[in-house]
């Protein structure tokens, strides 16, 4: 089989190394127009949003992503809560608002933390979570105006804040049906210890350990079946990757967000861990006829993001990246290129915030942390930023 991957980033570079395993792979970072494949696997959710999926599928193609009827889940989050009330999916109390006043007399009525998002895309970037509310007050002022995040932030989510660890449960669906993959943990603060600003994710493992097969169970039951029925009703055919972002709270797991395609860095943890053949997987979900079960090694999958200097506010870019190669050498080590291209010379350049994923494999959580780390420290850039304390908590345990 020939799979074409769309995307650019370090997630699609974990799918093509995945799929590679069993397939053809050619990647395309834009459009694939005259690329001709068996399957297409589109990565990032822009694509998804503006109808790439509906077009190939309209050329007569095989797709795994949705269109851009079920993108939206993604694309505006005042209608995925809509979705997740429909299917009567546990979620955080919460309002939509295109106006300041009304906003401000919802957050006063709340008790904190206090959760101010985007309703359209921000490349993870548009969510406020603070235990001050004139923080949130002022941050949801410059949402609305347009000031902070353009037209994506005109409308806003307003939402109680939920305690507790945070769970990413992607399930492949082929419209009809869904089917788990293995649970990952990301870390989606810029500083250790969950300081500083949201990012799109600083580093992710898997498994995680209270992530058992009844947790799992549960989800597949009170939040992504439900979701996959309700958009059925709605006549939404999806066929893609629906990704729970669940917060583990005392109440049982809630769903925090919905995206619609592989987590990034999630899928770096996930798909390497993946037994059986990724392409036939996604093939069958892109044909409405998905009758695998996914299966995982036992081996452990950790993940460390290399981030420019200036991310996620305004990273830095055209820095020189050296040690890659001897990272690699690392047993079990695999480095994802994110934001980063060949530049004059054949030298590898920073081109984006999220840089590099330096991943490894190994029997448990901490051997394959050790190994990344390892890795990580043959590798500089100039500003390069990551975390220190990558799956350390689970470690810990
Ligand atoms: P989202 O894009 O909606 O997943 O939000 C990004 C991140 O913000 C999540 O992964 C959480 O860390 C945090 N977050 C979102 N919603 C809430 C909430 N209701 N309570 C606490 N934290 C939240
Ligand atoms: N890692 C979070 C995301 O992919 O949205």
């Amino acid at each position: 089989m020939k799979v074409c991957v769309v995307g650019g980033g370090g997630r699609e570079h974990a799918l093509a190394h995945v799929l590679g395993r069993t397939s053809e792979v050619v990647r395309t970072r834009t459009d694939p127009g005259g690329i001709d494949a068996d399957l297409y696997v589109i990565g990032p959710e822009q694509p998804l949003v503006e109808g790439l999926a509906d077009r190939l599928r309209r050329e007569g193609r095989s797709v795994f992503g949705p269109g851009a009827d079920g993108a939206r889940l993604e694309g505006s989050k005042v209608w995925m809560k809509q979705v997740l009330e429909e299917a009567g999916v546990p979620t955080a109390r919460h309002g939509a608002f295109d106006e300041v006043e009304p906003a401000v007399g919802f957050l006063r009525s709340l008790a904190g933390p206090y959760v101010v998002k985007t309703d359209g895309l921000a490349a993870g970037k548009g969510v406020l979570v603070t235990d001050s509310v004139e923080e949130a007050v002022e941050d949801l002022r410059a949402k609305l105006s347009g000031a902070s995040f353009g037209d994506a932030g005109r409308t806003v989510v307003i939402e109680e804040g939920l305690r507790g660890p945070e769970l990413s449960l992607l399930a492949v669906c082929d419209g009809r049906r869904a089917v788990p993959l293995a649970p990952a943990r990301d870390h989606k603060r810029l500083g250790e210890g969950d300081a500083g600003p949201n990012t799109g994710g600083m580093g992710a493992y898997s498994p995680v350990a209270e992530a058992g097969p009844e947790l799992v169970e549960e989800v597949m039951e009170r939040a992504v079946e439900p979701t996959l029925a309700a958009l059925q009703r709605l006549g939404v055919d999806y066929r893609g990757v629906l990704y729970a972002g669940l917060m583990l709270t005392a109440e049982g797991p809630k769903v925090l967000e919905y995206n619609v395609r592989f987590g990034d860095p999630e899928a770096q943890v996930v798909l390497p861990r993946y037994a059986g053949d990724l392409a036939a997987l996604l093939a069958q979900a892109a044909s409405g006829h998905l009758t695998a079960e996914p299966t995982f090694t036992d081996e452990a999958c950790v993940t460390v993001v290399l981030a420019a200097g200036g991310y996620p506010a305004s990273p830095r870019t055209g820095d020189v990246i050296s040690g890659v190669d001897e990272a690699e050498s690392v047993e079990g080590v695999t480095v994802f290129h994110a934001g980063a291209e060949r530049g004059p010379y054949g030298r590898l350049l920073t081109s984006g915030g999220r840089v590099l994923d330096v991943t490894a494999l190994g029997p448990d959580v901490p051997e394959a942390r050790r190994r990344a780390y390892r890795a990580v420290a043959h590798i500089s850039f100039l500003g390069m930023q990551y975390r220190g304390d990558i799956a350390a908590t689970a470690v810990e345990r």
